[in-house]
């Protein structure tokens, strides 16, 4: 049969029956399918479809060991986020925290820390102390859990982004939680800041009148014997772009007071002084789901 607009996707499907894992020829038919009726939809001249190569080379050849911009186009178009909300801890009748995308920035191993300590190694902005629990879904604490915290600086920049500026481990940190499944730490309340815009991505962002900048955010992973870990960030309530982030990855319950306190006898228990932010944020994990 001649390959024709009306046999294309037929004749590109069948090619695939071979297949002889399940989920890959699945995978593969649904692909062609969609491809084509895109395709079909935009209708594409022979010059624009040499850009949409061209830009999904350029891409590719934008990743390195430290940048991945694939990711970040996944980001901005959403993709990210629907997968990690398809396959979070709310995608259904559990509870627990809601998930949220990890993000390019956690590329480096965060260093041990004991509760307590300032994961602002340059001690120059203003202090903001970091506290909450690691509970199970009913209720009870969870001790020993592990929190993997990055965050970036009050000017918007992770360490790996300003190396000569800010010492590697800045912002970044492995916390274990005490006998009652508690943590504390001292940061500066991060920037909200633009995601890498010198690639083809922010090309893409700007093309469409889009803005790059994600609101202010902590990122946690949490993890805890027997529980689904969670990867998530606690959102800055009053930052800018709350509204718009530019990857869509704010959920409401995730959006954490950061409060002024004055209180005294608090500074003193965290080691600051006043006047500091106070952000309370407690983490909920799923339990494992039972395998067979
Ligand atoms: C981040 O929060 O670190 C991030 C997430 C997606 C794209 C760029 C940065
Ligand atoms: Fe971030």
């Amino acid at each position: 049969m001649d390959f024709t607009v009306e046999t294309a996707t037929d004749a590109v499907v069948d090619s695939f029956r071979q297949t002889k894992d399940r989920r890959l020829r699945e995978v593969m038919e649904s692909l062609t399918r969609h491809l084509h009726a895109f395709v079909r939809d935009i209708e594409p001249t022979m010059e624009e479809w040499e850009a949409a190569i061209g830009f999904l080379t350029a891409v590719g050849q934008t990743c390195d060991h430290t940048r991945q911009e694939f990711i970040l186009l996944s980001d901005v178009l959403g993709v990210s986020m629907l997968v990690e909300t398809m396959n979070g801890t709310m995608n259904g009748t559990e509870t627990g925290t809601e998930s949220t995308v990890l993000g390019p920035f956690h590329m480096t191993e965060s260093p041990r820390r004991e509760l307590g300590d300032s994961i602002d190694l340059l001690g120059t902005g203003r202090p903001c102390v970091v506290s909450g629990q690691v509970l199970a879904a009913d209720g009870t604490p969870l001790p020993g859990a592990e929190l993997d915290v990055w965050q970036c600086n009050e000017d918007g920049f992770y360490d790996v982004q300003q190396p000569d500026v800010q010492p590697p481990g800045n912002g970044r940190g492995l916390f274990r939680t005490d006998v009652e499944g508690r943590f504390w730490f001292r940061t500066v309340v991060p920037s909200h800041y633009p995601i890498p815009t010198d690639g083809p991505v922010g090309r893409l962002l700007d093309a469409t009148g889009r803005h790059p900048y994600r609101p202010a955010h902590i990122h946690f992973i949490a993890s805890a014997d027997s529980h689904r870990p969670v990867t998530t960030h606690a959102f800055v309530d009053d930052s800018p772009y709350i509204d718009s982030d530019a990857v869509f990855a704010v959920k409401q319950g995730l959006i954490t007071d950061f409060t002024e306190s004055y209180d005294e006898q608090g500074a003193e228990r965290f080691g600051v002084t006043v006047p500091f932010t106070h952000a309370r944020f407690d983490i909920v994990l799923a339990p494992e789901p039972e395998t067979t």
